[in-house]
């Protein structure tokens, strides 16, 4: 009998340097990789910090400072103005994951110009595949979270749309990423709890994701569903966020560099498996926001930052996928550290979803989409904004209905 089922996966892996002085090989590797003109991208809030000025000691660099915490479309383009003019061959960014994410942008139309649509997904773009390779691209990740430096992703807001959304090829993925725990010792509580619960929910993810056996053969997207290469680094990423993530956020070095490497560990999964329904929901969670601010982070502008607006939604989307492969949630909540003594396949969406309440009241993040701002007249816009993500609500294990959305987030309202 043929198989039309796909029934091989590929392995992208970055080149990453993990460990304590990881940064202090930034020169060293840009001229390796023959970088003379060298953009470096930070944001205002790292641009006097000991990390850029430990990498501008090694390469001489243009700095560019002006990096949105939460990119838009507009601070895309005027990082790709930068670089354009600057007619760079080589690029290194200092920060988190938005820094990370506009230098990717700005090396991009930098070196395939192009209208600013042209490369987005669809439906918000016209998701044209990028035509070329980039120039090299070291990226020094400086919170514990995003993954950003391992994956070939870039979000942003598209301010006129009013919607989340990014760019995804494998010609984004930086040459090289310099994994420096020690970056992360002067973080405020509220952005490793917001960072970490990112990197629980990309393990989490992508280890319950549909399999990449349920694709049918043909292209392979970057993507490819869960598969053995990214439950590696899933399983140990929810084990380590288990074990670390409550005492990181209180401030333990120990526990940060953990949560460090669980980072690197789960960004290799997501950028390889694929995330799906927390972080579909995520988008309309962080663009629709109206006031919110949180402590830890800039006050300027109201904002819901990544990890926190994908978490609010988490335990309720888990309740609702666990029913399509019930074995990997129970997995991932014992690896989180539930007892499972006595559960059975019915327990499992419960058993995940408490774990991760438990870990959200231990690290005070917001409880649910209520703390962050929505009410129930909410619930109609913020299930249009997610539905319309079904790159990533493709990969949920259970399929998933703009009704079911609807469900999900009345659930996330509140959880204690
Ligand atoms: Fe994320």
């Amino acid at each position: 009998m043929t198989c039309w089922h796909e029934t091989a996966f590929a392995i992208e892996a970055p080149r990453i340097v993990f460990g304590h002085g990881a940064l202090s090989e930034a020169g060293d590797h840009a001229r390796a990789l023959g970088c003379k003109r060298v953009a470096l991208f930070t944001d205002p809030r790292l641009k006097d910090s000991p990390h850029v000025a430990a990498v501008l000691r090694q390469v001489d660099a243009e700095v560019y400072a002006e990096v949105n915490v939460e990119p838009t479309d507009v601070s895309f383009r005027n990082a790709a103005r930068f670089a354009a003019e600057g007619r760079f061959d080589g690029y290194i960014s200092v920060g988190g994951g938005s820094v990370i994410d506009t230098c990717k942008a700005a090396a991009l139309y930098a070196t395939h110009p192009a209208e600013f649509l042209r490369y987005v997904n669809k439906p918000v773009g016209e998701g044209a595949p990028v035509p070329g390779a980039l120039p090299p691209h070291i990226a020094c990740p400086t919170t514990c979270g995003t993954g950003s430096e391992t994956t070939g992703i870039a979000v942003c807001d598209v301010l006129s749309l009013r919607a989340k959304t990014g760019i995804a090829s494998p010609r984004l993925r930086p040459t090289l990423a310099l994994v420096d725990p020690s970056c992360t010792a002067t973080l405020p509580a509220e952005v490793v709890a917001a960072s970490g619960f990112d990197v629980l929910c990309h393990a989490l993810e992508s280890y319950t994701a549909r399999p990449f056996t349920a694709r049918a053969k043909g292209p392979r997207p970057m993507s490819q569903g869960a598969n053995p290469w990214s439950d590696m680094g899933s399983r140990e990423a929810l084990r380590l966020c288990g074990a670390h993530l409550v005492e990181a956020v209180q401030g333990d070095l120990q526990a940060r560099e953990k949560l460090s490497w669980a980072a690197t560990l789960a960004g290799i999964a997501f950028g390889n498996a694929g995330v799906h329904v927390p972080h579909a929901m995520a988008y309309s969670v962080a663009g629709l926001v109206r006031e919110f601010r949180m402590s830890g982070y800039p006050q300027d502008e109201p904002m819901v930052p990544h990890g926190v607006s994908v978490v609010v939604s988490a335990p309720a989307a888990f309740r609702f996928t666990a029913s399509a492969c019930p074995e990997r949630h129970l997995e991932a909540a014992a690896l989180l550290g539930a007892d499972l003594r006595g559960a059975t396949p019915n327990d499992a969406g419960e058993l995940v979803a408490r774990a991760l309440e438990k870990a959200m009241q231990a690290t005070r993040v917001p409880n649910g989409i209520g703390a962050v701002g929505y009410t129930g007249n909410d619930l109609s816009a913020l299930t249009k904004g997610a539905f319309v993500q079904q790159r990533l609500l493709g990969n949920s294990p259970r399929d998933v209905s703009e009704a079911d959305l609807g469900g999900i987030f009345t659930a996330a309202l509140r959880y204690w």
